[in-house]
């Protein structure tokens, strides 16, 4: 007797790959993040947070400690929560942090990031931080890890179950998570609630439509990366403010499931080296950010430009009806409207997107790629 029922296939619900599914599942993931946590007066609630405010108030740095790509996530919340809260914030890889007899104290604020809960060097940098009295959260996706059981406080990202080991919505889960610490601090630190917090807050609550408008304009890059398959050329990646940290976090997407040469750069520091990398056709992704006040995107698009007059060929993720970028680009990636502290959320998901599509056409396993765990329990 035989059933003819594959268990995987049907978590998988109608997807090749667990990683696909999960990247799909953004909308949804983030907006469960977002689930639950305001007031009807409109103010944030952090029902987990067994941190009181005032202690909360009373802390004079933020160190957010985190491996992989919750380390990205790490490097795109500290602009924001630096912006927001007025509180110098740092960002360390765990496996550094305990080495350096970093300064920490009871003032200080430790965050870790970690999608399962169980990564070593994590874990090791939290009893580090405890041992000197600093105050940790950790902002964690598994009900009940060892890193949320061995912090002071917890804020759980809620994504669900995440099986492919190259984190998708892991990962824009936590900028999320991060994101709602960030105001939540701001909040209880009486910092001034101006406008600007309030139209992110309502941004924030928008995101998951505007992920799901990314993917289902998916198929351009789809095809860029069926074609990009056939060739094992370096693939760069150009990012400046938070759109730093997203492109090394599309660089790690290949290196880790598609197992290409990938290298993330910050744009303004292209003129320091990246730039003589550049040759006919290299394959350069640039993340830019939405036009506004500050100059970041026309120095953005100038770095287009810079790296189009050597040859590279460009495939610019920017705002759409974006003219300026547009008109150096080989390939548009269009981008809904955000704030720049969001477009994270809508840019790094083409990114996954391309690896994911890129490494299956290229016949590899994207759930389980060669030489790499879901959760690294080793130091
Ligand atoms: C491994 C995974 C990555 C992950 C990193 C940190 O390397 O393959 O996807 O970003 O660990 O894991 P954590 O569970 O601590 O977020």
């Amino acid at each position: 007797y035989h059933v003819d029922w594959d268990l995987s296939a049907a978590e998988k619900q109608g997807h090749d790959w667990f990683m696909r599914k999960e990247i799909f599942e953004q909308p949804k993931a983030v907006a469960d993040t977002l689930l639950g946590r305001w007031s009807d007066r409109g103010e944030l609630v952090l029902d987990e947070l067994r941190i009181s405010p005032e202690e909360l108030r009373r802390i004079n740095k933020i160190v957010i400690v985190a491996c992989g790509s919750s380390f990205y996530a790490g490097m795109v919340a500290k602009y924001a929560i630096e912006h927001w809260t007025r509180v110098a914030c740092e960002v360390e890889l765990a496996s550094e942090f305990r080495y350096r007899d970093p300064i920490i104290d009871p003032m200080t604020l430790v965050v870790t990031i970690s999608q399962s809960g169980e990564t070593a060097d994590t874990l090791m940098a939290i009893r580090h931080a405890r041992e000197q009295q600093a105050r940790v959260i950790a902002i964690c996706n598994t009900n009940g890890a060892t890193i949320p059981r061995e912090s002071d406080a917890v804020i759980y990202t809620h994504a669900g179950p995440e099986i492919g080991v190259a984190s998708t919505k892991g990962f824009l889960t936590q900028v999320v998570a991060c994101y709602l610490l960030g105001l939540y601090l701001a909040q209880v630190r009486g910092m001034k609630y101006g406008d600007e917090v309030h139209a992110i807050v309502d941004e924030l609550n928008s995101m998951p439509d505007k992920i799901q408008a990314v993917l289902d304009g998916i198929e351009p890059v789809y095809k860029l990366a069926r074609k990009m398959a056939m060739s094992e050329d370096a693939v760069f990646f150009l990012g400046r403010h938070v759109g730093y940290p997203v492109a090394l976090e599309g660089a790690l997407k290949l290196k880790e499931i598609a197992y290409l040469h990938a290298e993330g750069f910050a744009a303004g520091e292209l003129k320091h080296g990246p730039i003589a990398v550049i040759e006919q056709d290299t394959p350069v992704f640039v993340v830019v950010p939405p036009e506004g006040r500050d100059q970041l995107h026309d120095k953005v698009v100038s770095n287009i430009e810079e790296i189009r007059a050597r040859g590279a060929r460009t495939i610019v993720l920017a705002e759409e009806g974006d003219a300026a970028a547009e008109s150096f680009a080989d390939m548009v990636i269009p981008l809904p409207k955000c704030s720049t502290l969001l477009q994270p959320l809508v840019a790094a998901v083409p990114l996954q997107a391309f690896a994911c599509e890129l490494a299956t056409a290229k016949g590899h396993d994207v759930d389980q790629p060669r030489n790499l765990a879901k959760s690294v329990t080793v130091e």
